[in-house]
């Protein structure tokens, strides 16, 4: 195996093929984004294109996110995603961090012997057209359209209920798809939830979805598909059955799921009370 060298926000174009190969969401800007705000780890081969990628999204002092772990197929079983991760894993312990990532079937068999341990299993859902119920909101809330000026506000509602500290994720988001980033409010305009998304090279990924109730959350991710174009990708912890129903009943399907792991204990990570969809696997 050659040198690890480190993947930067310039190299994003370079190493977009990879998530490709594997069929992944990711476009450029996903990319250009998660390796400007955190750490990428690849190698190189012969003639310089990238081969392997993996990398590290600090969410706070006490958590990060390993993603984009991904080997070129002819490469695969050499060991190389096994190093990378290790190489990862060293970049948070350093950092004194708690790990996280959500786990492929394909990647669970590489975290497992590495100590993480499973915290709670996710659903992919697929939505391919615009969901045909309305979905109002509970009385005394309003949906409105989300402004930069309530990213501040945002980031201290998200950080109690999401266990994450995450301003830079969830700011980056907000300019993504402005037309379907929304906030819930009460009337004396208290946040009483948000949804936030992005375009993606195959589909819009909608979430996070934090919201103070489950009745909220749905009517959050009903307006943002209304908002925007299908096809959707949603990842729902399993556990929130009713919001998989509904999507069900919209014509959803989920034929894979992830699981949410660590290396170590992060308080609250948990906790799904108030955690209805993710950012996504890349991104927590
Ligand atoms: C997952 C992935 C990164 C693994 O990379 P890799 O370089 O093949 O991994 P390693 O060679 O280090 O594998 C380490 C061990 O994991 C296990 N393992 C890896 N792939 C496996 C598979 N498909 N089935 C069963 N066990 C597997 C094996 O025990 C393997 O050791 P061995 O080859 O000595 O038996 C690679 O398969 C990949 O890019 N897959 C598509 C993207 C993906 O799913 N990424 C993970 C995101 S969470």
């Amino acid at each position: 195996m050659g040198p690890i060298d480190p993947i930067e926000a310039a190299h994003a174009e370079e190493v977009w093929p990879l998530s490709i190969e594997a069929g992944w969401n990711q476009n450029v800007a996903d990319w250009r984004f998660m390796l400007g705000a955190g750490r990428g780890f690849g190698l190189r081969g012969a003639d310089g294109r990238w081969q392997a990628s993996s990398l590290v999204l600090p969410l706070g002092q006490r958590l990060a996110w390993i993603s984009m772990v991904l080997v070129t197929k002819d490469l695969r079983r050499g060991g190389v995603g096994s190093e990378l991760l290790k190489r990862c894993i060293e970049e948070v312990r350093a950092a004194g961090a708690v790990a996280g990532l959500d786990a492929t079937e394909q990647g669970r068999p590489i975290y497992l012997p590495l100590g993480f341990h499973d915290l709670y299993k996710i659903s992919r859902w697929h939505l391919d057209r615009v969901p045909t119920t309305h979905v109002p909101p509970p009385q005394g809330i309003a949906l409105r359209p989300m402004v930069l000026a309530d990213l501040p506000r945002l980031a201290t509602y998200d950080r109690p209920l999401s266990s994450m500290e995450r301003p830079t994720v969830l700011a980056h988001l907000a300019t993504r798809q402005p037309g379907l980033a929304a906030v819930a409010e009460t009337p004396s305009g208290k946040i009483a939830g948000f949804v936030l998304g992005r375009e993606g090279r195959i589909a819009t990924s909608l979430g996070p979805v934090v919201a103070d109730s489950e009745a909220i959350a749905l009517a959050l991710i009903a307006r943002a598909t209304a908002a925007t174009k299908p096809p959707f990708i949603i990842d729902v912890p399993a556990a929130h059955r009713e919001i998989g129903a509904w999507l069900e009943s919209e014509g959803a399907v989920s034929p894979r799921g992830y699981m949410r792991m660590t290396l170590g204990t992060a308080k609250g990570l948990d906790d799904l009370s108030h955690v209805f969809a993710l950012a996504g696997p890349e991104l927590g």
